[in-house]
């Protein structure tokens, strides 16, 4: 044991039988038998019959507890110990359906072996992008702008990708062809590539692609939400204008929402401008009856924001809305909109209706939200084949 202003040395890991227990569990530096001439401790264990290699602390000192056991599994225990993780359920039942995978150039039907390495710099660096794509009655929804934006934050990251746009559309094409669905999303990576833990991209490494095809159903959102103005601080434009895998500041404050019953969180910028959402735009109707949206160049400006532009102006010509334009929009001037919505490909519009505790003006959804919300469902339901791009199963 350590005396007192003595540094604590690591344990040694005890790997034999009983009898050789009672020795000090504490030594420098710490030793390890090699792997196979590992048995296990105390006899069998409480593990499985299987298990043969078992890591433990010898009994009878204070600080590492004895009663932990470490299994160290073959590969097939590892399959079996992951599998056993998942829901009981098919592997056609499972919400991931389908994932492609650079690193092996092919498509993966099993969740259990839906897997990145450990070392791919998008893990443990957050160097990576990603994007999303609406699969909705057998076709993919906006998937051209999405792209766009993906090719824009993989340069923005420094990060070529492995495959010519054309070939990454066919690898999105035929994983919903793998995956069966018909409905759900489909979800795309790309990183820096695996290779070692440096923090510049490993050098003898060519960056990855993954995609997983995800089976959800998607409904017209007809509740309003309650949001909060979170303190966590605003992303940099630098940063948040591209969608990188570096979402810490997101999860932060819609768990800041949660925490506060809120459904989600509300980021201001450092001179008072409203910016977005954790994962998701925001708009909103002014008292004359324009609909405005946060400028741009601060923000991930969404491809539904984008769309949203284009589909509100039909809503100029039939009366409901009186102009569409991006600006600066204060606080206070969002505040006391007449309405609010959230926007992002997978709602596509949720309406707010409380922020902060004070209603969003008269605390209901109000006329031009649901009017929008009906503009993006005929778009994507039965509306223009140009932004759809169909799946040949
Ligand atoms: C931070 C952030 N802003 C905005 C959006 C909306 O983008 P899109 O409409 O392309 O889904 C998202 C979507 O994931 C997001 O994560």
């Amino acid at each position: 044991m350590a005396l007192p202003g003595q540094p604590t040395l690591p344990p040694t890991l005890h790997t034999s039988s009983p009898s050789s227990s009672s020795s000090s569990s504490f030594s420098s530096p710490p030793s390890f038998s090699p792997l196979p001439s590992l048995s296990p401790l105390n006899g069998s264990s409480k593990h499985s019959s299987k298990q043969n290699n078992v890591l433990g602390f010898a009994a009878g000192h204070e600080k590492w507890p004895s009663e932990l056991r470490i299994p160290v599994y073959s590969t097939s225990e590892v399959i079996e110990k992951m599998r056993g993780k998942l829901p009981n359920k098919q592997v056609d039942e499972h919400p991931y359906r389908a994932m492609y995978s650079s690193l092996i150039g092919g498509i993966i039907l099993d969740p259990t072996l839906m897997v990145i390495p450990i070392d791919d710099h998008m893990v443990h660096r957050g160097h990576g992008v990603f994007d999303t794509a609406l699969l909705i009655n057998g076709c993919l929804y906006d998937m051209d702008s999405h792209l766009d934006r993906f090719l824009k934050s993989a340069s923005a990251a420094k990060i070529s990708p492995p495959y010519p746009r054309e070939t990454i559309k066919g690898i999105l094409l035929f994983l919903a062809v793998a995956s069966k669905l018909k409905t759900g999303s489909i979800r795309y990576w790309l990183s820096s590539g695996p290779g070692d833990f440096l923090v510049s991209p490993p050098r003898n490494s060519t960056p990855t692609f993954y995609s997983v095809a995800i089976a959800k159903e998607f409904n017209r959102i007809l509740e309003g939400v309650k949001v909060i103005t979170t303190t966590i601080p605003t992303k940099p434009p630098k940063f948040a204008t591209m969608k990188t895998v570096n979402y810490l500041p997101n999860v932060l404050s819609k768990m800041e929402a949660e925490e506060k019953g809120a459904y989600s969180s509300i980021w201001v910028d450092d001179q008072g401008y409203v910016a977005e959402g954790p994962n998701c735009n925001i708009a909103f109707v002014s008292k004359e009856r324009e609909l405005l949206l946060p400028r741009p160049d601060k923000i991930l400006f969404g491809c539904t924001s984008k769309r949203l532009l284009i589909l509100a102006n039909k809503l100029i010509g039939n009366g409901i809305l009186k102009s569409v334009r991006t600006r600066d929009i204060s606080v206070e001037e969002a505040k006391g909109s007449a309405e609010m919505m959230f926007v992002s490909s997978l709602i596509p519009i949720m309406p707010v209706v409380d922020w902060d505790g004070k209603p969003i003006g008269d605390g209901n959804i109000g006329e031009v939200t649901r009017a929008i919300s009906d503009l993006f469902w005929e778009d994507i339901i039965s509306g223009t084949q140009m932004l759809k791009t169909e799946v040949t199963y």
